[in-house]
């Protein structure tokens, strides 16, 4: 099981990279800058294919990192987005980003996001590139508690690494690309599906991001891939 120490601090590092890397590569992690453009391209695409309209919508965005999708809501016309983020560096620089960009409806919380908690339900929960660095227990305590930011209508976007076969997990490996260590739990789709459905939430839709043969599919027994939830309900 990855530790979630190291986890905490490569994030609490990768905030170090401002300046140094494009503002989209900090939390995203790709630092090669065409596929970084074909990669914010392509998913861009995709997610808002999912999601429609944010037009007057409000988004939770959880694990946010330096809020590279909080502004892509609010750039489409969301009324709001609370963006969750543990590392209080990366926050720090999402919050001097909402102030460089002149944004009045993007707000920074430091928080972890398996102890967040409010008492307001959204009409989008996006959760993108979080859950591979949970350990189990904490995947299932931010599942405990999605629940509670939710109404009938809410739509739960997942967009997160999926292991092919079976689980995949990296435990603090020396990364080429990133040089430095790291750690990550690639779950299946099956497996994605069970712990949502666990807490009450049904798949309406799933897909991998990039199409068979993208460039951006890097490692044989992964796939970045999306998935629309939403709290029982019909389609
Ligand atoms: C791959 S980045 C994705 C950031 C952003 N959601 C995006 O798609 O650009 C993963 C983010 O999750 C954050 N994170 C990891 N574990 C977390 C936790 N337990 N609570 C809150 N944030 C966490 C990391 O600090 C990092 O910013």
């Amino acid at each position: 099981m990855i530790d979630k120490e190291k986890v905490k601090a490569f994030w609490d590092a990768r905030a170090r990279k401002y300046g140094a890397v494009p503002y989209d590569s900090i939390a995203n992690l790709e630092q090669d800058a065409d596929s970084l453009a074909l990669k914010v391209e392509l998913e861009t695409e995709k997610v808002f294919e999912f999601l429609g309209s944010v037009e007057s919508k409000t988004v939770l965005d959880l694990g946010a990192g330096v809020g590279q999708w909080s502004f892509r809501f609010v750039d489409r016309g969301a009324k709001e987005v609370l963006a969750v983020e543990y590392s209080a560096e990366l926050a720090a620089i999402g919050q001097s980003e909402v102030e460089a960009r002149g944004v009045s409806n993007v707000r920074f919380v430091v928080s972890p996001a398996e102890r967040f908690s409010t008492d307001r339900t959204f009409d989008v929960v996006f959760i993108s590139g979080l859950f591979v660095y949970l350990t189990d227990d904490q995947a299932d305590e931010v599942l405990s508690r999605l629940p509670g930011v939710c109404h009938p209508d809410t739509i739960v976007l997942l967009r997160d690494g999926t292991g092919l076969e079976t689980r995949h997990e990296i435990d603090d490996r020396l990364s080429g690309h990133l040089q430095t260590r790291y750690s990550a739990t690639y779950r299946t789709a099956a497996v994605y599906e069970r712990l949502f459905a666990d807490h009450g939430f049904r798949l309406l839709r799933s897909e991998n991001m990039f199409a068979e043969g993208c460039v951006l599919n890097k490692y044989p027994e992964t796939r970045l891939r999306i998935y629309e939830f939403s709290l029982g309900g019909s389609d």
